[in-house]
């Protein structure tokens, strides 16, 4: 009957197995590796001449056990015998095989030791689960431990771990010890909240082990607003008010008791969300009227402009420049991204006092400003007559229409009492109505009813009287309450991301923020780190649709992919609409509402913008 030698073998350098160590694999009949684990290299002048199986391979390992010694190698890096090894392991004891370890190095005592941290009382996680929701779960759980911790890490790996880290436990104390040729070495030693910017892997790393200090007593306590935002979101992932209390409690420094209090206040003001009161009491100027409005003012918009004559001067154009701010400027942005595979002038949107050098009397330039009296779009209006610009204004009057009225240029003036982005159906349809009279498009109208009959069946599930379970909208405004949101978008989606964002500022009253995919993918998709705790107040959105390229629909699912992979709150949001007309929107339209539910949610009556209209007045009176 043969014995089981459990032999720990080095990764790095090939001297530093023992001479009994070496002397077992030498005499063994068979060698058995963990899964993906050479032999390991020998000294020179030993040979291992066994053959090797797998650590899953029990059935022969027991069978070769019953005529010679089998040895299992150990391999450094790890903490102990993997699943599959301890198995074995058990079943050689069942079968009453001796099983006698021989030590070998150790990547996980040896980091232990040249950390400096206490290592008299430890605890070792070993390497941390692949799937965000375990490694979160996991790190949750021993946030508060006040022992030292150590984790086993893939140096490939390792900036994306000291991220997660980082975000789970906070700053503190951290040696970053690796195995590489060179045998083990301290190769970083500082703070959890410096490292994921300084330490950077290196390709002849084999191994690496964190050794990171413990929780300090008392751990500080989160705000209360962060709690609350954490409640929410685990609440959201589907886990009990207990779990999640389980889950935060170290995290918070807050008690489960209290937490769990906390989760059932939230649950209620989610049920409240299904009351339509609540939905429609801090409206009082009837903002959501405006957005059910949409597909009327897209009619008119699309009615004014069907009998549009535009004089020589602006059919030779072959420039499009639309000068406009806020409210008044979307309308373009939208329209050069549902035209922009299909018109053969450039369309560029122009938020500035003045005028760019490159516009000229080829330049037809059009003043979009809701109230007409927008410095900066008067400004560049007053520029464009100056430089001899085929010239076109749309407003509802104030000087732009005056202006329009004294030079004899066309005018598109409408009626509609709102504030100026909730007039968007005008001033986005009216554009693409210009576009077309320009010869820059071809007829537009399908893509526009397939626009207004989605505006119409879906907007009915957005609605204020449409329950949470079936309103995308609530749904959203739910998983935004009491973070920041940065919407993400492609293509025509590209400026639906930019107005979600406006909306959420002027309605919701809240900071918000929009990324453009792919430029995203080169700049923000690194800033997820600093300052700590940061982006645990991020909901990020992701708006999908139809018809994106598939480079972009792929960019899409992998950013998002990585930022959850940091604990970053994601959200696809999938907008309907075949055409990129149709899918603008219902863009426009869900995030519209979307905004009105959160201002309701913050009790905040979304119409107002204080302080931008504080701005215009002190402006004015500083001419
Ligand atoms: O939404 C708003 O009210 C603002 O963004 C305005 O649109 C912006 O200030 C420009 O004003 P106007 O649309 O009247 O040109």
């Amino acid at each position: 009957m043969g014995t089981l030698y459990i032999v720990g073998v080095p990764a790095g350098r090939a001297d530093e197995l023992t001479l009994r160590a070496q002397r077992t694999l030498e005499e063994v009949a068979l060698l058995v590796t963990e899964e993906g684990t050479p032999a390991p290299d020998l000294p020179v002048g030993c040979g291992l001449a066994a053959p090797s199986v797998p650590v899953t391979d029990t059935e022969a390992i027991l069978a070769a056990l019953e005529t010679g010694d089998v040895a299992l190698l150990l391999d450094e890096r790890r903490a102990g015998p993997s699943v599959p090894a301890s198995g074995l392991i058990r079943a050689a004891l069942e079968g009453g095989f001796p099983v006698v370890p021989v030590p070998g190095p150790s990547l996980p005592v040896t980091a232990l030791i040249l950390s400096g941290l206490p290592a008299d009382s430890f605890i070792c996680l070993g390497s941390l689960p692949a799937q965000p929701d375990e490694r979160q779960a996991l790190l949750a759980a021993v946030a508060g431990e006040r022992r030292t911790l150590l984790i086993l890490a893939s140096p490939a790996h390792l900036p994306d771990t000291l991220a997660c880290l980082y975000g789970a436990l906070g700053d503190r104390p951290l040696a970053v010890v690796v195995v590489s040729g060179e045998g083990t070495e301290m190769v970083w030693r500082g703070r959890l909240g410096q490292a994921a910017g300084q330490v950077a892997a290196r390709p002849d790393w084999l191994g690496c082990a964190l050794v990171i200090g413990g929780a300090r007593q008392p751990t500080g306590r989160w705000e209360k607003a962060r709690l609350r935002a954490e409640v929410r979101a685990r609440l959201e992932q589907g886990l009990s008010a207990r779990e999640a209390g389980r889950q935060l409690s170290a995290l918070s420094g807050w008690p489960r008791r209290e937490i769990y209090r906390l989760a059932m206040e939230v649950t209620g003001n989610m049920d409240n969300l299904d009351d339509v009161t609540a939905q429609r009491e801090p409206d009082r100027e009837g903002m959501l009227n405006h957005v059910a409005a949409l597909p009327h003012q897209c009619r008119q918009a699309w009615a004014l402009t069907r009998d549009l004559k535009l004089p020589p001067h602006h059919q030779r154009a072959n420039k499009v420049l639309i000068a406009g701010m806020g409210g008044s400027a979307i309308g373009g942005d939208l329209a050069a991204a549902v035209v922009a595979d299909s018109a053969p002038l450039p369309i560029l949107v122009h938020r500035d006092y003045g005028l760019p050098a490159w516009a000229d009397e080829h330049t037809l330039v059009i003043g979009s400003s809701y109230s007409g009296d927008t410095e900066e779009t008067l400004s560049a209006f007053e520029a464009a007559h100056e430089r001899g610009c085929p010239l076109l204004a749309v407003t509802t009057g104030g000087r732009l229409a005056r202006l329009a009225g004294e030079w004899g240029v066309p005018l598109l003036s409408f009626h509609y009492r709102s504030m100026p982005r909730a007039a968007v159906g005008y001033l986005f349809v009216s554009l693409l109505g210009i576009l077309q009279a320009l010869g820059a498009v071809g007829d537009l109208e399908a893509d526009l009813q397939e626009g207004l009959s989605l505006l119409e069946s879906w907007g009915a599930e957005l609605a204020p009287d449409s329950p949470v379970a079936r309103n995308r909208a609530r749904q959203l405004a739910q998983a935004l309450y009491g973070r920041v949101p940065v919407v993400v978008g492609a293509e025509v989606l590209a400026p639906v991301a930019r107005r979600w964002k406006c909306q959420f500022n002027e309605n919701g009253k809240g900071w918000a923020y929009f990324e453009v995919l792919p430029e995203m993918d080169h700049n923000a998709l690194s800033g997820l780190h600093f300052p700590a705790g940061a982006a645990d107040r991020l909901c990020v959105l992701f708006l999908t649709g139809q018809g994106l390229q598939p480079r972009n629909r792929l960019r899409l699912d992998l950013t998002r992919q990585i930022l959850e992979e940091q604990g970053i709150a994601c959200h696809a949001v999938p907008v309907p609409g075949r055409s990129k007309l149709a899918q603008a929107l219902a863009g426009v339209q869900l995030g519209d509402y979307v905004s009105c539910y959160l201002a309701a949610l913050y009790g905040a009556d979304p119409t107002p913008i204080a302080e931008i209209a504080t701005l215009k007045r002190r402006m004015s009176e500083g001419r």
